[in-house]
Protein backbone atom coordinates (compact mmCIF):
# COMPACT_ATOMS: atom_id res chain seq x y z
CA UNK A 1 0.00 0.00 0.00
CA UNK A 2 0.73 3.82 -0.30
CA UNK A 3 2.32 4.59 2.93
CA UNK A 4 4.13 7.07 4.83
CA UNK A 5 6.92 7.10 7.20
CA UNK A 6 8.59 9.35 9.63
CA UNK A 7 12.45 9.18 9.22
CA UNK A 8 15.49 11.59 11.41
CA UNK A 9 18.60 11.92 10.14
CA UNK A 10 20.33 11.81 13.78
CA UNK A 11 23.37 14.18 14.82
CA UNK A 12 26.18 12.00 14.17
CA UNK A 13 25.21 11.75 10.78
CA UNK A 14 24.57 15.38 10.02
CA UNK A 15 28.18 16.00 11.69
CA UNK A 16 29.47 14.06 9.32
CA UNK A 17 28.12 15.92 6.10
CA UNK A 18 25.91 12.76 5.43
CA UNK A 19 22.40 14.09 4.64
CA UNK A 20 22.72 14.26 0.68
CA UNK A 21 24.14 10.34 1.21
CA UNK A 22 21.50 9.26 3.26
CA UNK A 23 18.61 11.35 0.82
CA UNK A 24 20.33 9.62 -2.12
CA UNK A 25 19.42 6.42 -0.47
CA UNK A 26 15.89 7.36 0.10
CA UNK A 27 15.68 8.53 -3.12
CA UNK A 28 17.04 5.28 -5.25
CA UNK A 29 14.87 3.27 -3.46
CA UNK A 30 11.82 5.06 -5.02
CA UNK A 31 10.88 6.86 -1.63
CA UNK A 32 9.86 10.84 -2.39
CA UNK A 33 10.29 13.41 0.67
CA UNK A 34 6.50 14.93 1.38
CA UNK A 35 7.92 17.39 3.91
CA UNK A 36 11.81 17.74 5.86
CA UNK A 37 13.64 20.03 8.00
CA UNK A 38 16.27 20.81 9.95
CA UNK A 39 15.97 21.28 13.72
CA UNK A 40 18.15 21.24 16.78
CA UNK A 41 15.91 19.59 19.44
CA UNK A 42 15.41 20.41 22.67
CA UNK A 43 15.30 18.07 25.67
CA UNK A 44 11.55 17.99 26.19
CA UNK A 45 11.37 17.65 22.58
CA UNK A 46 13.96 14.59 22.64
CA UNK A 47 12.22 13.25 25.67
CA UNK A 48 8.53 13.55 24.47
CA UNK A 49 9.68 11.73 21.03
CA UNK A 50 10.79 8.80 22.98
CA UNK A 51 9.12 8.85 25.62
CA UNK A 52 8.03 4.83 25.16
CA UNK A 53 11.85 4.45 25.80
CA UNK A 54 11.48 6.20 29.46
CA UNK A 55 12.36 3.52 31.52
CA UNK A 56 15.10 2.00 29.35
CA UNK A 57 18.50 2.33 30.92
CA UNK A 58 19.56 3.91 27.49
CA UNK A 59 16.94 6.75 27.75
CA UNK A 60 19.04 9.34 29.16
CA UNK A 61 22.09 9.40 26.80
CA UNK A 62 19.93 8.40 23.99
CA UNK A 63 18.25 12.04 24.62
CA UNK A 64 21.74 13.77 25.34
CA UNK A 65 22.54 12.57 21.94
CA UNK A 66 19.52 13.53 20.23
CA UNK A 67 19.93 17.10 21.29
CA UNK A 68 24.07 17.12 21.11
CA UNK A 69 23.52 19.05 17.50
CA UNK A 70 20.84 19.38 14.44
CA UNK A 71 19.28 16.89 12.66
CA UNK A 72 17.42 16.45 9.61
CA UNK A 73 13.40 15.22 10.01
CA UNK A 74 11.72 14.16 7.09
CA UNK A 75 8.17 11.89 5.69
CA UNK A 76 8.83 9.89 2.91
CA UNK A 77 6.69 8.39 1.12
CA UNK A 78 6.07 5.23 -1.18
CA UNK A 79 5.06 2.39 -1.88
CA UNK A 80 5.44 -0.02 1.39
CA UNK A 81 6.96 2.92 2.72
CA UNK A 82 8.09 1.73 6.34
CA UNK A 83 9.14 -1.55 5.19
CA UNK A 84 11.63 -0.15 2.60
CA UNK A 85 12.36 2.34 4.95
CA UNK A 86 13.28 -0.12 7.66
CA UNK A 87 15.36 -2.24 5.13
CA UNK A 88 17.45 0.90 3.72
CA UNK A 89 18.39 1.93 7.47
CA UNK A 90 19.23 -1.94 8.41
CA UNK A 91 19.86 -3.57 11.88
CA UNK A 92 19.40 -0.54 15.00
CA UNK A 93 22.63 -2.53 16.09
CA UNK A 94 25.32 -1.29 13.24
CA UNK A 95 26.73 -4.60 14.38
CA UNK A 96 24.55 -6.56 12.57
CA UNK A 97 23.13 -4.24 10.18
CA UNK A 98 23.66 -5.71 6.75
CA UNK A 99 26.07 -4.60 3.87
CA UNK A 100 24.97 -1.79 1.82
CA UNK A 101 22.66 -0.20 4.59
CA UNK A 102 22.91 2.80 6.21
CA UNK A 103 23.58 1.63 9.75
CA UNK A 104 26.38 -0.77 8.17
CA UNK A 105 28.04 1.87 6.45
CA UNK A 106 27.27 5.69 8.05
CA UNK A 107 26.72 4.19 11.68
CA UNK A 108 29.26 4.05 14.30
CA UNK A 109 27.55 1.85 17.56
CA UNK A 110 24.18 1.39 18.66
CA UNK A 111 23.85 4.50 20.78
CA UNK A 112 24.91 6.84 17.38
CA UNK A 113 23.40 5.00 14.87
CA UNK A 114 23.11 7.49 12.14
CA UNK A 115 18.63 7.51 10.90
CA UNK A 116 15.73 6.49 13.05
CA UNK A 117 13.00 5.38 11.05
CA UNK A 118 9.31 4.61 12.37
CA UNK A 119 8.81 0.54 12.66
CA UNK A 120 4.39 0.60 12.05
CA UNK A 121 1.96 2.88 10.10
CA UNK A 122 0.38 3.46 13.46
CA UNK A 123 3.62 4.93 14.88
CA UNK A 124 4.54 6.43 11.92
CA UNK A 125 1.16 9.03 11.90
CA UNK A 126 1.86 9.67 15.23
CA UNK A 127 6.03 10.48 14.60
CA UNK A 128 4.71 12.47 11.66
CA UNK A 129 2.39 14.46 13.68
CA UNK A 130 4.57 15.11 16.34
CA UNK A 131 6.98 16.99 13.87
CA UNK A 132 4.76 18.56 11.57
CA UNK A 133 1.05 20.26 10.36
CA UNK A 134 -0.66 18.85 7.97
CA UNK A 135 -0.29 22.17 5.97
CA UNK A 136 3.34 20.98 6.16
CA UNK A 137 3.14 18.16 4.06
CA UNK A 138 3.81 18.54 0.34
CA UNK A 139 1.33 15.60 -1.92
CA UNK A 140 3.41 14.56 -4.60
CA UNK A 141 0.85 14.18 -7.67
CA UNK A 142 4.46 14.10 -10.70
P1 LIG B 1 15.85 4.66 17.39
O1 LIG B 1 15.20 3.95 16.27
O2 LIG B 1 16.06 6.12 17.20
O3 LIG B 1 15.02 4.43 18.72
C1 LIG B 1 15.60 4.46 20.01
C2 LIG B 1 17.09 4.50 19.97
O4 LIG B 1 17.73 4.12 21.17
C3 LIG B 1 17.59 3.52 18.95
O5 LIG B 1 17.31 4.00 17.66
C4 LIG B 1 19.07 3.40 19.33
O6 LIG B 1 19.88 4.37 18.69
C5 LIG B 1 19.06 3.71 20.83
N1 LIG B 1 19.44 2.54 21.63
C6 LIG B 1 20.50 2.46 22.46
N2 LIG B 1 20.55 1.26 23.05
C7 LIG B 1 19.51 0.54 22.58
C8 LIG B 1 19.03 -0.81 22.80
N3 LIG B 1 19.63 -1.63 23.63
N4 LIG B 1 17.92 -1.19 22.14
C9 LIG B 1 17.27 -0.35 21.30
N5 LIG B 1 17.69 0.91 21.04
C10 LIG B 1 18.78 1.36 21.67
Amino acid sequence: ALERTFSIVKPDAVAKNLVGAIYQRFEAAGLRLVAAKMLHLSQEQAEGFYAEHKERPFFNALVSFMTSGPVMVQVLEGEDAVRKNREIMGATNPKEALAGTLRADYADSIDENAVHGSDAVESAAREIAYFFTDAELCPRTR
